[in-house]
């Protein structure tokens, strides 16, 4: 799909705002929704808006056929075993949750971490280290941030239980090299959990091929709905796991004083489920597919190279993670010194409408422990284009003139 043909499914682009086209480069939080997608979820609600699994009546019928569709989309998409390897949740976060509650640790059992994951693979084990005993280990990344296999190898003292790590990295852009992380975690007898929410729309993320026992994914990051994600395990690990939520759709039967638990997922989806997200998550799945990962990739280089090379050339500016775009994906993150962050960002979106986000991605943690205050991060989507970058970087300019002391 030509890039012209791919922004026409994305109406918001061609939205002004105060006379200005919308820059979005705030990619790696959410990116934004094709009509495909939109008009997939409107069609449940104007043509079936039924429940799933309580009804025999046409909308119920419909919105079941089409919420095992969604499923077995999805299944495809991460070509796992069986659609019932395939967990709908609300994003990557919830995913994390369940596994932190519900996995079946035996005193001793070890959960090992790097020091530059989200939040959302953080506080859940820290969580899981207060109130279910386990031990945490957190290896650090190198001075890139690159996966730091030597430091990994040596934590791997036989006590852990989950190697629990991000793919791509939302601070970095880095990618950690999977193949290689399972087959030592294997050696060890350990299971592995994949965050997937960066990679997913940039890196085929296929969990048989990379072995991996767990995988979490937010739909929102790869075109998908705002609110949907996927939680992937394999079949019996599934069945193994505590459900974190209980109550309708979960149970097959009860009494006053028992339940009997549905099958898996089923057991893991209580009360009604967002049908619309579901579907709309298979639509972005066939999207992102059309495209290719490969030709994503590429595109995502493409823009960061080019940002990248203009970006360096201003004093104070320094990117964080490997020097070279192409191990950065879509993630152009600077450091500044002599300019504000938080400022910047909104100069950026009140002068050019270029959209951007300052902060500290919610990997705090990170950024406490190599000693940084914020950054202002460029994520890049597959419906950007150079020119955008430019006008960008032009926008940058003028702020950088204007705001910067050495
Ligand atoms: C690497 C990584 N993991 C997890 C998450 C959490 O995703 P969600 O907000 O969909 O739960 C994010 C979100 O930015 C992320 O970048």
């Amino acid at each position: 799909m030509k890039p012209d043909e791919l922004r026409k499914e994305f109406p918001v682009l061609t939205a002004r705002r105060k006379g200005k086209l919308p820059v979005y480069f705030d990619n790696a939080c959410m990116t934004l929704k094709p009509l495909s997608v939109t008009n997939a979820m409107m069609d449940y609600y104007h043509g079936f808006p039924g429940c799933h699994g309580r009804a025999d009546h046409d909308f119920a019928a419909r919105t079941s056929t089409a919420f095992a569709a969604a499923r077995s989309r999805l299944q495809r998409f991460f070509n796992a075993r069986s659609p019932n390897e395939i967990v709908f949740l609300r994003n990557a976060t919830e995913g994390l949750n369940v596994l932190s509650r519900g996995i079946a640790f035996a005193p001793g059992d070890s959960v090992l971490t790097s020091e530059l994951e989200h939040n959302s693979n953080l506080i859940p084990w820290q969580w899981a280290e207060k109130h279910r005993g386990i031990r945490r280990i957190v290896i650090p990344t190198l001075e890139d941030t690159g996966f730091d296999m030597r430091a990994f190898e040596r934590a791997m003292d036989g006590s852990v239980k989950l190697v629990s790590l991000l793919h791509t990295s939302n601070v970095t852009g880095v990618t950690f090299p999977i193949s290689e992380i399972v087959s030592i975690a294997r050696k060890h007898g350990s299971l592995v959990c994949l965050d997937v929410a960066q990679s997913v729309l940039h890196q085929k993320v296929d969990v048989r091929r990379l072995g991996v026992d767990f995988m979490v994914a937010s739909m929102h990051k790869m075109m998908g709905p705002t609110g949907m994600g996927v939680l992937y395990g394999r079949l019996e690990l599934l069945k193994a796991l505590d459900p974190h939520l209980t109550g309708g759709d979960t149970v097959i039967d009860s009494t006053l004083n028992h339940y009997v638990p549905a099958e898996v997922p089923q057991r893991f989806e209580a009360g009604l489920q967002d049908y619309a997200g579901a579907i709309g998550a298979a639509a972005a799945a066939d999207l992102v597919d059309r495209l290719g990962h490969r030709h994503i990739h590429r595109h995502l280089v493409e823009l960061n190279r080019h940002i990248t090379d203009r970006l360096s050339e201003f004093p104070g500016v320094r990117i964080l993670g490997p020097k070279d775009a192409v191990r950065r994906a879509g993630i152009c993150n600077l450091i500044l010194k002599g300019m504000d962050a938080m400022d910047t960002a909104r100069l950026l979106n009140e002068s050019a409408a270029v959209m951007v986000r300052p902060g500290r991605h919610c990997a705090h943690a990170f950024f406490n422990r190599r000693g940084l205050s914020e950054s202002l991060r460029f994520s890049f989507g597959p419906y950007n284009t150079v020119s955008e970058v430019d006008q960008a970087v032009e926008a940058f300019a003028n702020i950088h003139r204007l705001t910067y002391r050495a």
